[in-house]
């Protein structure tokens, strides 16, 4: 009888640890500044916003900032973003899989082609920041890489 209530037990702690997983998997994928769209990588460049890479100012408190990945650089003109405000990166790739990794911040997104990826991330500090590649993408991985000044 002692056995069964311990079984019982185990039971309901597995099925309380699976929907807790469960419902983090969930939010994280509804999380409203992330999330991925669909894009045709060879039209990349005629797909907004990547047909104007850069930076757009969409309001007062908000920047986008649309880049392509491609091996091995980052297609996108001089970065340069105010310090507190909302930065809404979108990062596509036109040939294999990259991160688009900034340094000395949590922003790490993996740069798939035929997706967007969307990140919003706010800088404290202003500064020079380094953009990199952390995927392995071929030989030129190690040299791909750019930088963000935040004012
Ligand atoms: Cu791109 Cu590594």
């Amino acid at each position: 009888k002692f056995e069964k209530i311990w079984l019982v037990f185990g039971i309901i702690s597995l099925i309380v640890f699976l929907s807790i997983v469960g419902v983090t998997a969930f939010s994280q994928d509804h999380h409203p500044s992330g999330g991925m769209d669909t894009i045709d990588p060879k039209k990349v460049d005629q797909t907004a916003p990547f047909d104007n890479p850069g930076v757009t100012q969409i309001d007062d408190d908000t920047y986008q900032v649309a880049i392509v990945a491609s091996a091995f650089s980052y297609t996108a003109p001089e970065l340069r973003v105010p310090a507190g405000k909302e930065i809404i990166f979108k990062v596509t790739s036109k040939d294999v899989v990259h991160s688009f990794t900034i340094d000395d911040t949590k922003v790490n997104m993996m740069v798939v082609p035929g997706q967007i990826t969307t990140r919003a991330y706010t800088f404290d500090k202003p500064g020079k920041y380094l953009i990199l590649c952390n995927e392995y993408c071929g030989t030129g991985h190690h040299f791909m890489f750019t930088e963000i000044e935040v004012y």
